[in-house]
Order: structure tokens, then sequence, then C-alpha cells
């Protein structure tokens, strides 16, 4: 039997109160609706339909993959949502169908629900949890016999009390769950048709329906404000951070330290705390991250020290390098073996070689510096003219001493010697010494002005 997902994706999410739609809010960087696509794909389906709606042109830029996108025109409700989705799949297919604001949902609990459609022609993944307000409650007969989802807005006092919820997650024969749809009325106090009252419509018809009772409470509970939005937020970066700590990661707390993306690691790599890893991270062995930094897209490689409140975004640093405290890695820089980058130093979109420093105060940007460089305090790059963007290339054991304006685009040759407060604005020759300071001047017994 061949298995099909509908991922419904079309709702606009108003409880977020938010202008983005609610499957486009992330947790640990992802969207909610990747997550969801992500754990349903591990199932290796024949085919994904995603049912968009609201601001749907923009849900679809932000997931990338070949699916069967689907409009609902009209938001009217869950079932209807369904119902727009099934034409596009076989007849003989098992169709799974799921709400995209369960991000931390897991292919081994959808698999167990899958599991459940050998003895029936219907199943619906539920939970008990300890708050179920807002949600679907799951209505058994004495003998525990499902019979119907009552939403909240349509509860009695007496459902009210039932703890186990529709995680909004069934499995369903194809034909069976169009005829059942079909049979939906919008009858309710929100004027939907809702895809959970398929299961009394089941019932009716004398069909069992199944269940599958997860005891995973955070993994099934749905996301539909903000609150829920930071807490599956917290339980994602738990139980990530553990997965790190069990392959090696040593991390000074892992309650403060967040990810959101794709994160590798070698041995003996350390994580102080308050530290944000996004996008691609790579870090080789022995690799120091201390307290505060945000690592962008960037691959460090071994032995390299990033020091406290240090920025990185779109570099590469390689070994034994130091960089900040208090540092700004803009996109594009290659730091080779031994850099030092010190305290309140900006560097975009530079090359610099092997053991180069620049400690202090600095502006280094669209600059190729050689090895051995020594770049003064408070040394700037003068690179844009104020249309355009201009190179600066500096060559080997070149020392530039502090206070220094370089107007590119320009070329020191290698051994030369820049004076403190020069300004650089022609091609300076290997070894020589430029120097475009102001001579001193004294004026004797001077008198300063009285009051
Ligand atoms: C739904 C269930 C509820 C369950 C809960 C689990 C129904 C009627 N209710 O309620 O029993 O406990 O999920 O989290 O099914 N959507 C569409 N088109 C629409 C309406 C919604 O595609 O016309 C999509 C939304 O984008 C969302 C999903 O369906 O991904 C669920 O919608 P939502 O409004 O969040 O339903 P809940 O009130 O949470
Ligand atoms: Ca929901």
């Amino acid at each position: 039997m061949s298995l099909e997902v509908i991922v419904l994706a079309a709702g606009k999410g108003t409880r977020m109160r938010s202008s983005l739609p609610k499957v486009l809010h992330k947790v640990g960087g992802k969207e909610l609706i990747n997550h969801v696509i992500n754990s349903v794909s591990k199932l290796n389906p024949k085919k994904i339909h995603i049912v968009y709606g609201h601001e749907g042109e923009l849900v679809r830029t932000k997931v990338i993959g070949d699916y069967n996108w689907v409009k609902q025109e009209d938001l009217l409700g869950t079932g209807h949502a369904v119902l727009q989705a099934l034409p596009y799949c076989d007849n003989n297919s098992d169709i799974l169908v799921l709400v995209s604001d369960i991000p931390l949902i897991t292919s081994e609990t959808l698999s167990s629900l899958i599991y459940s459609l050998q003895n029936s022609k219907l199943a619906v993944l539920t939970c008990k949890v300890q708050d179920p307000f807002g949600l679907g409650r799951i209505k058994r007969d004495e003998k525990g016999i499902i019979q119907s989802i009552i939403e909240e807005k349509d509860c009695s006092e007496d459902d009210r009390l039932i703890q186990e919820i529709n995680t909004g997650v069934f499995i369903a024969k194809k034909q069976i769950l169009e005829s059942l749809l079909r049979q939906v009325k919008n009858d309710n106090k929100s004027k939907e048709y809702y895809l959970t009252d398929i299961v009394s419509i089941a019932r009716s018809n004398n069909l069992i329906v199944d269940s599958y009772t997860s005891h995973n409470t955070i993994e099934c509970e749905g996301i539909n404000n903000k609150i829920q939005l930071a807490k599956a937020e917290r339980y994602y970066q738990k139980v990530t951070a553990e997965k790190y700590m069990n392959e090696g990661l040593w991390l000074l707390d892992p309650c403060r330290v967040d990810f959101r993306g794709s994160f590798t690691f070698g041995t003996d790599c350390v994580i102080d705390t308050n530290v944000i890893i996004e996008g691609n991270v790579e870090l080789g062995n022995n690799v120091y991250i201390g307290t505060g930094c945000y690592l962008k897209d960037c691959k460090i490689s071994d032995g390299t020290i990033i020091s406290p409140y240090t920025v990185i975004d779109n570099s590469v640093i390689k070994s034994n390098a130091t960089i900040g405290p208090f540092a700004r890695l803009r996109p594009g820089c290659v730091l080779e073996d031994e850099v030092h980058i010190g305290n309140f130093v900006e560097v975009k979109n530079s090359k610099i070689g092997k053991g180069s420093k620049s400690g202090h105060l600095s502006y280094l940007g669209d600059a190729v510096i050689g090895k051995n460089v020594n770049i003064g305090a408070g040394t700037i790059t003068c690179n844009y003219d104020g249309a355009n963007k201009w190179k600066t290339e500096i060559g080997d054991d070149v020392f530039v001493g502090s206070d220094t304006q370089i107007v590119a685009p320009v070329t020191i040759d290698n051994g030369a010697t820049i004076g403190a407060g020069t300004t650089v604005t022609k091609h300076v020759p290997s070894d020589s010494l430029v120097i475009t300071r102001t001579p001193m001047k004294f004026i004797e017994k001077w008198q300063r002005p009285k009051k």
C-alpha cells in the first residue's frame, strides 16, 4: 500500500497576532512547516501535497523541494482543506493528514500511527495533556472506542474535562476519507467544515476508528500562539543540546545556548554561555567559543579561540587563530592560520594571511592582506568613495602604524612600513617607509588663556 501525505498549511494563524503566516514562524531557526515536511519525508511517501492559502506565495518560497501545492481558495476549515488535495491522491493510497503547526512531531510517532491502520480504515493520533484548552477533545464510549472529536468551542462543561486531545494527525484509506469528508457539514460555532467530524460520521457509518496515543505530549502539542512557540523552542533546544553533548560537545550550560541551523564540530570543542549558532556552522577540533558570541554560516578550524562577544557572519577562519573579544567579521572573510583579530576590529570581505594581526579598533574592508602583517590600532581602509567599493592590497611583512587611513584602491608592497598617522593615497613600494605626518611644532613658554 502506498502512502501519500497531505499537509494543511492554509490557515492564517490568527492567534499568533502576526503578519507572518503561522507556518513560517520558526523553531530552531527553521519554519514550522519545514519541520513537519522533514519528519514526513523520512516516511518515504509517494507524494506530499501541501494545502496552502493565506499568504500562500510567500509560504511557497520558503519550502524547498518537489511537492504538490494545492490552493485552498476560501479558508472554510480543515475538512474543506483536505478535500482540496484528495483529487490528486491515488484511490488505493493510504493518506496521512497532518496540521503544519506541530513542528516537534517525529517520524517514529507517525510510523506508529500508520501501523494502526493495519486493523482499521481510519485512525487518529491522540495525546493526553495537562491543559487541553483550545484543542479538540477525544470522546470515547465506556469500552474505550472513539466516538467523536469535539472542538473547544463546541464542548460542554463535561467535555472540557477530557484530557485526551486530537493532535490533528490522521491516517485513512483514501476512498473512505473522501466519502466521510463529503458528509461533513459546517453546522458548528465556527461555521467551518471540520476534519474532526469524520470521526463521528465514521461511527454512524459503523466504521471503527482506531487511535495511537503518544506519550510525548510536547511533541504533539500544536502551536497556536507565541507562548506555545517559545515552549516548543525550549524543548527543541534542550533535545538538540543533549544530542550534541552525547556526541562530545562541552556546553558550559545547555540551557544558555541556541542552535538555529546545521552544526558540526570535532573533538574537544567548548561553548560558553549565551552563544547563538545559526545557519551552517562547522567547528574543527579544540575550538573554543566564548560567552555571548554569535556565529552564523562560518567554518572555524582546529585550535582557534573565539573570545567573548564576537560576531561572525559568513566567513572562514583557519587554525589557531585568536578572534575577539568584541570583534566583528562580516561576510566574505577568510582568515588564515594564526591570524589575530582583537577588540573593536571590523573586517569585511577580506583575506588575511597567516600570522597577521589587527589587535585594536580598526576597519578592514575589501582588503587582501599578506602574511605577518601588523595593523596598528585605529587603521581604516577607506574602501568607499560614496559610489563604489575599492580594494586595498597589502603584501607580506608590512607594518602599518596606528591611526592610518589607507585610501583604496591602493597597493602596499612587501616589507613596507607605514608611519603612524599616515594617509596612504599612492602605491607604497616594498621595504620603504612612508609617512605623511605634520612635523611637530614647539612654542616655548606658552601662556594658556586665563578665565
Ligand atoms: C485543530 C483541530 C483540533 C486539534 C488541533 C491540534 C480541527 C477542526 N481542529 O484545531 O481538533 O486539537 O488542530 O493542533 O481540525 N488549515 C487549513 N485550512 C483551513 C483551516 C486550517 O489549511 O481552512 C490548517 C492550518 O494552517 C493549520 C491546521 O489546518 O496548519 C490547523 O488549523 P488550526 O486553526 O490551527 O486548528 P486548531 O484550532 O488548532
Ligand atoms: Ca493548531
